[in-house]
């Protein structure tokens, strides 16, 4: 077995050699991080998806992530380091269950958060990331009925963003839902001068106080062209890497969740089934490979597609 330092640089030396991409979530273990040619949130990730011309795309990130990316590039190879590597928030949204909702709701157009698996993207009209979702639901005409699905943090908060009305599906993130109240408030007491930065999938009381609220390459951007030195960053712990690399010299301070563990800031499970070796066997083997019923396959790509027309 290599070590790490052997691992990225054979990694490095394979991913030239099979003309291969690897696009990593800010949420992946570092090291993972530093072997990626594109590090982003969802949507960047996603645009990145839809241009590469590379032949192999090693997705280091969750399932729904790597099927967003498969299903803008047909004819390419997708590997995911794990099939494991699934989503809280995906499994809260099961795509039988969705259509039934659908069905109780005729009139309504369904916007569903990227966070879901295709079979539900195949049940939507136009998807949305955390970046453009509050722009995306601005979209529609006013009188509009909307389905908004699976976060319903995400969908309060856009309640609250757009001033409409929607119908919510009842999912969340079990990482963003851990996050300590009591701790931030105690936090904000001890840092008074620490701006509070929130993804959009925690809880609302946790919402109302963050001084900005956005994905996770707006929070980086957020964080990195602020005048404030202390940031109480609320989201997965991995982004503190490219956070320190991007905002250097400022203080980060994690926001702890319920719980006292050996780590007291908050970690995706999922995206932590990853890791660097698995990321260079999947290219080596060149599996596992994602898949998509091509049953639903346009139906999926539709929305997804729509979408990135939006954001361009
Ligand atoms: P971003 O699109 O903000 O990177 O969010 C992805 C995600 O899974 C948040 O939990
Ligand atoms: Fe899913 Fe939450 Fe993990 Fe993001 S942090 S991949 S929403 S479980």
């Amino acid at each position: 077995t290599l070590n790490k330092e052997d691992l990225k640089k054979a990694l490095i030396s394979l991913k030239k050699k099979k003309n291969a991409v690897i696009l990593a979530h800010y949420y992946q273990e570092k090291d993972i991080q530093d072997v990626a040619d594109y590090i982003g949130d969802s949507l960047g990730l996603a645009i990145e998806a839809s241009k590469t011309d590379a032949d192999i795309i090693v997705f280091a990130g969750v399932h729904f992530m790597a099927e967003t990316a498969k299903l803008l590039n047909p004819t390419r190879k997708v590997v995911l380091p794990d099939l494991a590597a699934g989503c809280s928030l995906a499994d809260s949204c099961p795509p039988d269950q969705f259509k039934a909702f659908i069905d109780a709701h005729p009139d309504h157009k369904v916007v569903t958060y990227v966070n879901c698996t295709a079979e539900v993207k195949a049940l939507s009209d136009i998807v949305c990331t955390s970046s453009n979702a509050v722009d995306i639901i601005n979209s529609f005409p006013i009188d509009q009925k909307i389905i908004f699905a699976p976060d319903k943090n995400l969908g309060k908060y856009l309640q609250k963003e757009t001033g409409r009305d929607l119908v919510l599906w009842e999912g969340a993130c079990i990482v963003h839902e851990a996050f300590s109240f009591d701790k931030l408030l105690k936090l904000k007491l001890e840092y008074p001068k620490a701006k509070v930065v929130a993804h959009p999938e925690s809880e609302p009381h946790i919402l109302e106080v963050a001084d900005y609220v956005g994905s996770t390459s707006k929070m980086i951007n957020y964080i990195k062209t602020s005048e404030a030195d202390t940031f109480i960053v609320g989201t997965e712990a991995g982004i503190l890497h490219e956070l320190s690399k991007q905002a250097p010299g400022k203080n980060l301070i994690p926001l702890p969740i319920h719980e006292d563990n050996t780590c007291a800031c908050s970690e995706c499970a999922f995206m932590k089934v990853n890791t660097l070796e698995k990321v260079y066997n999947c290219l080596l083997h060149e599996t596992p490979e994602v898949k998509i019923d091509p049953e639903i396959f346009d139906r999926a790509k539709a929305p997804i597609v729509k979408m990135i027309e939006f954001s361009n």
